[in-house]
């Protein structure tokens, strides 16, 4: 075993003072909660790109912004840093805030890390959504796992200016401006009055998707090293109010370093945990990493708009048992007489039953099912013993596993 060296996502890291990744994140790389079918972060994921798509399209109608939402989450001090102007002594570069996998390397801690790559790539318009990683404490609103979605929109005078009549007078820059609270030195007002505007009316727009029309919302005032100016979007939900995004008129230093110095932008990030946790009522963030079929099955639906409330599931543990069976061959068989007949049995201590596997005998051409029954008591861990009883009691119950299958 090779101990100065770290193997990541199918890649080696050397080990330095500055390596603190633990275990238990290192096994979280890799699980792409927010594009697993039917997860939770995934239906926010979906809300999120749907609407920007609607909101930006070119003339024929398609969308003109770029979705990256498969990007690895390992990248370099300058990406997740300097190319974003953070300060050398920033608190956040810190070793107690970060997880460094050596002195260069790190788990991005924001998804703005891709920002400038992507523009220096020739990207004007685009989203990247995925998997951050953050020290913090710990409560049921964090985890040192979470997940981000932010947006870039950069625009030539010509695009900021389109619907301005007599527009030959308006310009981007200014030269030797002065940096106020309302702008940069380098910004001429008018250009930055407009893109805050289009900024702001897109995600007062996203709030409105997401929480409803008639949410109240408010702008704060805010810094971020790679914007100016800057703000964050709260709205009024639950009786209190809850930040849900930072955005602004992105550093021009920026811009100029990765190719796009002609052009004005704006950006946004926003959390997607604290979005699910208020939209579907879920109360702890760790719910998001459960395999629990428990959870996971309330989400199971196709469209992302559904408004789904999550009932919370016992804090026992799940235990799994299957059975098999040839279906009869004269009669018609349901899967939900068999499911009746679990309900039955098992009573309130089943909480799912799941057909496994289906199987055709090669000659005979008889079918067999196996379904996975899932218990769970509500109040205490179940026993083995109990466990043995419901399934002996199934499968003598059970009319069509008479002729029972040992092993398919
Ligand atoms: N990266 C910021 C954060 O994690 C959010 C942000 C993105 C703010 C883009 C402004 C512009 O809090």
């Amino acid at each position: 075993v090779k101990n100065n060296e770290i193997t990541l996502l199918d890649h080696k890291f050397p080990r330095d003072n500055w390596t603190n990744i633990s275990e238990n994140i290192i096994s979280k790389l890799g699980r792409n909660l927010h594009i697993s079918p039917y997860h939770p972060l995934s239906h926010i994921r979906q809300r999120i790109v749907n609407y920007i798509y609607m909101q930006f399209h070119n003339r024929i109608g398609n969308p003109i912004f770029s979705v990256f939402d498969n990007i690895s989450p390992i990248v370099t001090v300058a990406q997740n840093f300097d190319s974003l102007l953070v300060p050398e002594n920033h608190p956040s570069r810190k070793k107690s805030d970060c997880y460094y996998i050596n002195q260069n390397t790190i788990l991005r801690a924001h998804t703005t890390a891709h920002q400038s790559e992507l523009i220096s790539m020739g990207l004007n318009n685009f989203l990247i959504v995925g998997d951050v990683y953050r020290k913090d404490e710990i409560d049921s609103t964090h985890y040192p796992v979470f997940h981000q979605a932010d947006a870039v929109r950069l625009c030539t005078a010509e695009e900021v200016f389109q619907n301005v009549d007599n527009s030959n007078e308006l310009k981007l820059f200014e030269h030797r401006g002065m940096e106020t609270d309302e702008k940069q030195g380098c910004h001429a007002l008018e250009s930055v009055k407009i893109m805050e505007h289009e900024l702001k009316n897109t995600l007062v727009g996203l709030a409105q998707t997401l929480f409803g029309s008639e949410i109240q919302y408010r702008w704060v005032q805010q810094y971020f090293p790679f914007t100016h100016p800057s703000w964050e979007l709260e709205v009024y939900y639950n009786d209190q109010w809850i930040e849900i995004l930072g955005c602004g008129i992105m550093r021009q230093e920026i811009l100029q370093k990765s190719g796009a110095g002609e052009r004005i932008g704006w950006a946004f990030g926003l959390g997607l945990e604290r979005l699910a946790m208020c939209l579907y009522d879920i109360p702890n963030i760790r719910l998001f990493w459960s395999n629990d079929t428990g959870f996971l099955n309330q989400f199971k639906v196709k469209d992302p708009n559904a408004a789904i409330k999550y009932k919370p599931i016992s804090v026992y543990p799940q235990c799994k048992n299957d059975i098999s069976f040839w279906l009869p061959e004269n009669k018609s068989y349901s899967s939900n007489d068999f499911y009746d007949l679990v309900r039955d049995i098992g009573e309130d201590r089943v909480e799912q039953v799941l057909l496994k596997d289906e199987y055709t005998h090669p000659e005979t051409k008889k079918i067999s099912h196996c379904y996975t029954i899932v218990y769970r008591h509500m109040e205490r861990t179940l026993s083995k013993r109990e466990l043995e009883k419901y399934s002996r009691a199934l499968e003598n119950a059970n009319a069509f596993s008479k002729e029972r299958i040992s092993e398919i």
